[in-house]
């Protein structure tokens, strides 16, 4: 049933299909995609299986021959990419994975800082919007805040003209090659503004940062606040239910490769083979609430650096939401185009009527 287009919609954006929820749990939870020419896994055990098992390996996130063909210049991309953890495995995957790891220890005071000083600081803005006014709570508050948190955890200041929430879409391998060029030239500018006295280990690693968390944390943080609000009509900001974990995430589906044969629930796969594992299907049921899965953060040998850090800055959002006595209600939501990795809301119109 699910092999092809279905609802008119390509499998590409199966993720931003509204009654996905149906879908994901529609079993056996895999099958092959003859359009996007891998398997798709959207069955919780099954996806915890292909993170767990040795036999499924990283993808190499290398997109070099296109964008060579198209003259672009690829020196900084190909420093910035050898230092993703989740495109190694073995010793060198390891060796990154504790940079990683220290360095968000070491920014974790200094972001959390920054967020609440930004925070503070936007609180009397928001409370002095006019009632009914229009606004976009993404540009105008979610943005700005981000930007201040990313720069933190970069350890640089991130101008508001660097786009720098394109930069994760380098690691969607179905973007166009046209906005691959964009977002190469933006890293390339990103690169040359960072200070002279700085190595080019602490350049390349900064934007291996910003790549990780430019979109997973707006994303899944903004996507948590609409979902709230959605399932407490009528509420002030200060009466909500806040969960103490996120409730959706931005980055509903990572990939795989097969490393030898195997098999992942009725079906064997090749060496070579393509895997996408849809994460957020087990917060995702159909006609239920969504709800926190582990998952969100991926589990096994690559489960996410940052998720302690995400938590606590989510737990901020709450604490800072939790002190805002209006009511806020969201007009309509548009999420990014041309985007088949992340879920990632552009733009959140919204107004207060309290
Ligand atoms: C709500 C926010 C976040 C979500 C939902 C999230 C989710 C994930 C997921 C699903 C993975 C596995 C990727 C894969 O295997 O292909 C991952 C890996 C990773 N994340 Fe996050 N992430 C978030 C925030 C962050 C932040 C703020 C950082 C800080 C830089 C970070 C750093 C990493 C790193 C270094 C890895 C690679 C781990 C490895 O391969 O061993 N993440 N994240």
């Amino acid at each position: 049933m699910l092999d092809g287009n279905y609802n008119g919609m390509t499998e590409y954006l199966l993720q931003k299909e509204p009654q996905r929820g149906a879908i994901y749990h529609y079993p056996p939870g895999i099958w092959f995609s003859d359009e996007l020419k891998r398997w798709m896994v959207t069955c919780p055990q099954l996806i915890r299986q292909a993170m767990s098992d040795r036999a499924f390996d990283v993808p190499a996130f290398d997109f070099s021959p296109v964008m060579r063909k198209m003259g672009v210049d690829l020196h900084h991309v190909e420093e910035i990419r050898k230092w993703f953890p989740m495109a190694e495995e073995g010793e060198r995957h390891a060796i990154l994975r504790e940079k990683f790891a220290r360095h968000i220890t070491q920014q974790t005071a200094c972001v959390l800082k920054s967020l609440e000083d930004e925070l503070d600081a936007r609180k009397l803005a928001l409370l002095k919007i006019d009632r009914e006014e229009e606004f976009c709570f993404y540009s105008y508050f979610m943005r700005p805040v981000m930007l201040k948190v990313i720069g933190s955890l970069a350890n640089t200041r991130l101008p508001e003209e660097f786009a720098v929430e394109m930069i994760p879409q380098f690691l969607d391998d179905a973007i166009s090659p046209m906005r691959r060029k964009t977002i190469i030239e933006l890293l390339n500018n990103i690169v040359s503004a960072f200070p002279n006295k700085w190595t080019q280990e602490q350049k390349y690693f900064s934007c291996a940062v910003i790549a990780l968390s430019a979109n997973t944390l707006p994303s899944s943080i903004s996507l948590t606040i609409v979902e709230t609000l959605h399932l407490q009509p009528g509420r002030l900001l200060s009466e909500m239910d806040w969960s103490a974990d996120l409730l959706r995430t931005g980055l509903p589906l990572i990939e795989k490769i097969v490393a030898r044969d195997t098999v992942l629930g009725p079906f064997e796969l090749k060496k070579g083979d393509r895997v996408r594992l849809f994460i957020e299907a087990d917060g995702l049921f159909p006609d239920q609430h969504p709800r926190y899965s582990d998952l969100f953060f991926a589990v096994g040998s690559h489960k996410c650096v940052g998720m302690n850090l995400s938590r606590q800055i989510w737990a901020k959002f709450t604490e800072f939401l939790s002190a805002i006595p209006r009511r806020m209600v969201v007009l309509d939501v548009s999420e990014r185009t041309g985007d088949y990795v992340f879920n990632y809301p552009q733009s959140i119109k919204v107004r207060f009527d309290v």
